[in-house]
């Protein structure tokens, strides 16, 4: 089984040495848990490798993100013109574009889109941030999960790189992710959170599954460090 390192300071150790190659993991959690410094992380730590990788970004812009990334440590820029990195957002006029259209249809043009891409830096990395997009706000919950299962189904067939998804739990909910269909078509999935430890809120990831993987379904404290990224504590067990 070939793996893939996340890279993320003290997980790999946690899930067995990393992903399986090929297929695709997804990050939950509340809004502001950290899932798309998570994501970042996972992408960067592959570029700096020479494993290129495509960050769709969904509900950001470009400028802003590129920018936020500098803010925390992160300069995305060298790695973007060397072709190591790709940040690909949605197209405005996408939405409107693809509103009404079947599913098939709006899931080919979004895989279309990132075979492109894939194939232009040589990507063995794809993030998408996040899965549920703002392309099928106002749809129905049957709807957006034939969107979420086909895409994940395209994407490992197509595109053959190893995938992070992220999907937000809606906050005070015990969903593990937005959609309800997400945590089943991962291989993997992670739930990031905040606990309150002796007064004080602590980050903690929860790993929840890890398909075919020694891992333990446990929760971990973990620390977000300017610069360098997610730190998780192996030796703080919280659950
Ligand atoms: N420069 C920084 N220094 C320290 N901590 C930071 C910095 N930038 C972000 N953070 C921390 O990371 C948190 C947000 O992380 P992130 O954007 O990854 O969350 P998210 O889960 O993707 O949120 P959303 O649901 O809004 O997309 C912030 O709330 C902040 O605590
Ligand atoms: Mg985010």
């Amino acid at each position: 089984m070939e793996l893939v390192e996340t890279g993320i300071e003290g997980l790999d150790p946690l899930i067995g040495g990393g992903f399986i190659k090929g297929r695709t993991y997804l990050v939950a959690g509340e809004t502001g848990t950290c899932k798309t410094l998570f994501a970042l992380n996972y992408i960067l730590h592959g570029a700096v490798r020479g494993e290129s990788g495509v960050y769709l970004l969904v509900d950001e812009d470009y400028e802003s993100f590129v920018e936020g990334a500098l803010a925390f440590g992160w300069d995305l820029n060298p790695l973007i013109k060397q072709g190591k990195l790709s940040i690909m957002t949605i197209l405005p006029d996408f939405i409107e574009r693809v509103r009404s259209k079947s599913v098939d249809t709006i899931v080919e043009s979004i895989v279309g889109s990132l075979r492109d891409e894939v194939k232009r830096i040589h990507a063995t990395r794809l993030v998408i941030d996040p899965i549920a997009p703002l392309v099928v706000e106002g749809e129905s919950v049957v709807k957006m999960r034939e969107y979420v299962r086909n895409l994940v189904v395209s994407i490992e067939r197509d595109l053959k790189t190893t995938a992070l998804v992220t999907s937000e739990i809606p906050t005070g909910t015990a969903q593990l992710s937005r959609f309800g269909v997400e945590e089943f078509l991962a291989a993997g999935v992670f739930v990031l959170g905040l606990k309150n430890v002796g007064g004080r809120n602590v980050r903690t990831i929860w790993i929840r599954k890890m398909r075919w993987r020694p891992a333990e379904p446990a929760v971990y404290q973990f620390d977000v460090t300017p610069g360098k990224g997610i730190v998780v504590y192996g030796s703080k067990r919280l659950g």
